[in-house]
Parts: C-alpha cells; structure tokens; sequence
C-alpha cells in the first residue's frame, strides 16, 4: 500500500517503524527533520516529501498531528476524495477531521503506543477498523471502541502506564544503590514486571504474589495502607470527567 504520514514526532516514527519492510511505500513529511532522515536512512521503503508531496504519493494517509495546529495545516493542503485518512489525534472527531481534510473523508481514529515499534503492543480505534486490522494485525490488537464515553474512559485507564513505569524506573534506582551493576538489575525488573503481565491477568497475578508475609504482598500493602488504590481511582476518575 502507498502510505503517508504528516507529522513526523513520537507517534508517527513508532507506526512507520512498525509498517516499514513488509512491502508498504511509505512517505512521511519532512517536518522533524532528524527523526524523517533518520527513519528514510534506516529504512529502503521510507522516503521524506513536503506536505503536499506526501499527500500526492500517498492512497492511504496517517495524521500524526498535534489537534491544536492541525486545522492550520490540513485546511492548507489539497486531499483526494480517494485519500483514506487515519487520524492519531484523540481531541478531534472524525466529524472535525473529515471538514478539514474533504473532499477526502477520515473514518477512523487510531491511537496507538510508542511499543507499536517493537510489535505486540494494543491500538484503540474508532470508527472503521478493517483497514487498520489488515495493516497491524496480528502483530498488534486492535480494540475497537463505540462511543466517545468508551474512548475517554480508556484514555484514563491507559495513563496507568506512566505510573506503572515511574514505581519501575524507581525500583530500579533503589535497586542501583544495592548492587554492583545497575543496568542488570534494571532489566531484571523490566522483564519480571513485562513478562508477568503478559502473561497471567492482573488480579491472577496479584493473587498469585500474595503468599502470606512475602516480599510481594508486605510491600502491596504498605502501598495500599499508604492511599495507593485510592489515590488511584481519584485520578482515574479526574482524568475521565477533564
Ligand atoms: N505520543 C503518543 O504516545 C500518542 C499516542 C496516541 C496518539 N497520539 C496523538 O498523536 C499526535 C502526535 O503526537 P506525538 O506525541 O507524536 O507529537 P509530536 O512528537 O509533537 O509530533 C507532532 C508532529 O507534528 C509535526 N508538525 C508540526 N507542524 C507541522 C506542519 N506544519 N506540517 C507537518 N508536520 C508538522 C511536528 O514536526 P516538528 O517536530 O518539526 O515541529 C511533529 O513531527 C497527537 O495528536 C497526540 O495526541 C500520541
């Protein structure tokens, strides 16, 4: 397929990288230079093209902007009624989207993970879906969700992951100040924490580490004693209702 990407930032390079070699024409725009020549160097299927230029080489086409912006920059550019549009941006509707971009129309809404690059990782959709399983599944899953509602209150629960990130990075550190080789020690946890997690479901897992005065669960309570769980939900539900 002929794919194109405007916005060429986090989310953008983590979908080509994970689109780039199976026999796709990919082009992305020219905007964060370092990461498009980057991308374009690394990959033969990978090319940089002006705005317009990536529309013109491109059937389906991925926006990788930032919602503030992205009416100055689509309203400017011409799109095909044929152009498949795939928005990343969740502040937008496919309603506002297909105004900006008509003739062509965007049917779907994407959010993927940075982790997409390495495969294995979810995607949230909106709206049409067959296009998005044809290009990432299996490699990735697709969750395709139906209201606006469903879509925010995933968009809280996913922010789980910087938290969840945070307790690791500082485990690792603590663990850092204990040991030889920090590295090591960091890579232990990050396996342990992935692996157990794709593995078994979460209250499966916590059950499982609950063995009576053990390590796991000593520590799962002090947190817990600590306001964590209710801390927790609080942002949960702040996030949700903005
Ligand atoms: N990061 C995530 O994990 C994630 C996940 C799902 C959805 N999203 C959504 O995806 C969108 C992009 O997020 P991001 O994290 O990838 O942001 P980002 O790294 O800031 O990327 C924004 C991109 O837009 C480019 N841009 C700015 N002006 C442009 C123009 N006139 N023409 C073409 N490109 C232009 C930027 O280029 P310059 O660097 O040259 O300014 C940059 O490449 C956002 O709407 C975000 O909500 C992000």
């Amino acid at each position: 397929m002929r794919l194109g990407f405007l916005g060429c930032g986090t989310i953008a390079a983590a979908v080509v990288r994970a689109l780039a070699g199976q026999g796709h024409q990919i082009t992305v725009s020219e905007r964060s230079t370092q990461v498009s020549s980057a991308l374009a160097e690394e990959f033969g299927d990978v090319t940089v093209a002006s705005n317009q230029s990536v529309l013109a080489q491109s059937d389906i086409v991925f926006l990788g902007l930032i919602a503030d912006s992205a009416p100055d920059i689509l309203t400017e550019l011409q799109f095909r009624r044929e152009h498949r549009v795939i928005s990343f941006m969740p502040d937008l509707t496919l309603k506002r989207v297909t105004a900006l971009v008509t003739p062509a129309q965007a049917k779907t809404i994407m959010l993927p993970f940075p982790s997409i690059a390495q495969g294995g990782s979810p995607i949230l959709a909106m709206g049409e879906d067959h296009l998005l399983r044809a290009l990432f599944e299996p490699r990735d899953q697709v969750f395709l969700l139906e209201a606006q509602a469903e879509l925010n209150a995933y968009l809280a629960a996913q922010a789980v992951l910087s938290p969840v990130a945070l307790m690791v990075a500082e485990a690792g550190q603590w663990l850092g100040a204990h040991i030889a080789d920090t590295d090591r020690g960091k890579a232990f946890l990050r396996q342990l924490v992935s692996g157990c997690l794709a593995d078994m479901k979460a209250e499966d897992l916590v059950q499982s580490l609950n063995t009576p005065g053990g390590y796991n669960q000593r520590l799962r309570q002090h947190l817990e004693a600590d306001g964590m769980v209710a801390s927790l939900k609080e942002g949960l539900t702040q996030l949700k209702n903005n």
